[in-house]
């Protein structure tokens, strides 16, 4: 059992990969491209130390191989497209960073004191903690028909041209909530290439910023934590820079490639300020799980293996529930993009995301969260299914469109879906305080770019309404001074 379970998990992952690459037609012709590229493949060794993955080719850099039990896969990048070493996926031309870029995962030494302990319902009261046995409980006890379906549109890394419209389309200004707000979502913004000032106009609208990373190194998860506290708070430090976006504002983090740094990135957002994280993924679950507290043990497995394993009280996590239908048709992913719909019309991908959400709007009605990258938006019948889905979901009065941070606002203080139209946090008249408006004529900076780990200058360009820095900002030095190391961040709780 546990043989073919692996046997099972490894062709989804497969699949699950090939999709990611938006290479067409890949399922089929795997076998055969296999067999064909045999004599290449096997000049490439997979790497024992980091095991499965993806790896960039030595030679060309819209080729890479995927290791899977240490046999490399060959695979290329769809036309134009390039494999980015860095984030392990292929981008477009101008953005990828060609490989192989050298990573040394620090050993991890951890400690298995203090570790967290299973829910206590006695114990955990809301507003402050949240936990049930399985994760899948109501809070407050609510009814499903008294609960709002929450929808958590959520967008990761660099906002740019190249996303910018996709994303407005989304986010419209048409599209409204039952109490006729406009619909929101959250950001997980990666500083590379990165335009500050569509940022600042998506946040001043009430969007949710969030940070990712500022470099999105691959192995953070491993490293420690002077690192997590240099990508994690040196990015908020730059959407306060460059998109005049508050420190206060900024309270969400989800972690590179769903992989959480272990107790390290949690001792971090305890320290610094932040609300919540949304990096955990689970399984697919029959019943979704709720978001919860870290004050006990995380009620589902760990699927990345890098959790936390102590107890964060009053931190929450915003888990990745995985998405899937029955018969696990397309795979199953927590990123959206990451499951096999290329090959489905527009409408099969709209009835596919209906299947999917019904499972939530049916039982328990946890938060829907759609996690998206910007490879979604690269293909029109992905872009087209979802528009449907989201035109459908407006019209049931039960579904809000919200950001985490009103979701969990919503959660810490439960009330009934019929109490909600004149629900404060969810409300956007005047008395709601958002970022301020962007300038109409940003600064376009053209800025020096010299990456510590290379031996390279090169150029990066942004726009702020802000004065341009001196130098592309980067880890140590979030305002672009051009001084190294000057940076040092103080956690909230310390006297400064
Ligand atoms: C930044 O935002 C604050 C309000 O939060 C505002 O007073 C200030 O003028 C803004 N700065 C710039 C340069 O736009
Ligand atoms: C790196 O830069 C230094 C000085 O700028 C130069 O002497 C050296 O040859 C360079 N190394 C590589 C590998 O390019």
């Amino acid at each position: 059992m546990a043989r073919f379970l692996r046997i099972f998990y490894s062709s989804v992952l497969l699949i699950v990969l090939c999709v990611h690459f938006g290479t067409v037609r890949c399922q089929d012709e795997r076998p055969r491209k296999a067999k064909a590229d045999e004599k290449k493949t096997e000049d490439f060794e997979c790497p024992t130390s980091t095991g499965n993955g993806n790896y960039a080719d030595p030679v060309m850099c819209k080729r890479f191989y995927q290791c899977v039990d240490g046999f490399p896969y060959v695979n290329r990048c769809p036309s134009g497209l390039h494999f980015d070493d860095i984030s392990k996926y292929c981008t477009f031309k101008n953005e990828a960073r060609c490989g192989p870029i050298a990573s040394t995962p620090a050993p991890v030494t951890e400690e298995p004191t203090d570790l967290a302990v299973k829910c206590d319902l006695e114990k955990c009261q809301l507003p402050y903690c949240f936990c049930s046995k399985d994760g899948t409980l109501i809070p407050g006890n609510l009814d499903p028909e008294d609960t709002p379906q929450m929808i958590l549109l959520t967008f990761d890394g660099a906002v740019n041209l190249n996303n910018y419209d996709h994303y407005r389309k989304v986010l419209n200004h048409k599209r409204k909530n039952p109490n006729g707000c406009e619909i929101r979502g959250t950001f997980f913004i990666s500083h590379e290439y990165s335009n500050y000032h569509m940022i600042q106009e998506l946040a001043s609208e009430g969007h949710e910023m969030g940070t990712e990373t500022i470099s999105l190194q691959h192995g953070l998860e491993n490293k420690g934590y002077e690192e997590w506290v240099g990508e994690m708070v040196g990015m908020r430090d730059i959407l306060k820079h460059l998109s005049n976006i508050s420190k206060s504002d900024v309270v969400g983090m989800r972690a590179p490639f769903l992989k959480p740094g272990r107790n390290t990135q949690y001792k971090v957002l305890e320290e610094f300020g932040y609300i919540f994280d949304s990096s955990i993924g689970v399984p697919a679950l029959p019943i979704p799980v709720w978001p919860y507290t870290l004050d006990y043990k995380i009620p589902h497995e760990c699927k990345s293996g890098t959790c936390p394993t102590k107890s964060f009280p009053g931190v929450w996590e915003v888990p990745l529930n995985t998405h899937y239908v029955e018969g696990f048709e397309g795979g199953h992913c927590p990123y959206l993009d990451q499951c096999v719909l290329h090959n489905h019309d527009a409408d099969d991908v709209f009835e596919w995301l209906q299947e999917d959400f019904l499972r939530y709007y049916d039982q328990n009605r946890a938060p829907y969260m759609m996690p998206f990258h910007t490879n979604w938006f690269s293909i029109k019948e992905l872009e087209k299914g979802l528009h449907k889905f989201l035109a459908w979901a407006e019209t049931l009065d039960d579904v809000w469109f919200v950001t985490t941070t009103q979701a969990l606002t919503w959660i810490t203080d439960p009330k009934p879906a019929s109490q909600l139209s004149n629900y404060e946090p969810w409300a956007c008249d005047r008395k709601e305080t958002l970022p301020p408006k962007p300038c109409k004529l940003p600064n376009k900076c053209a800025l020096s770019f010299k990456r510590p780990e290379l031996n390279v200058t090169d150029t990066r360009y942004l726009e702020t309404c802000m004065e341009c820095p001196r130098q592309y900002p980067w880890l140590d030095d979030a305002t672009g001074s051009g001084v190294l190391g000057k940076d040092n961040y103080v956690p909230d709780n310390v006297r400064k």
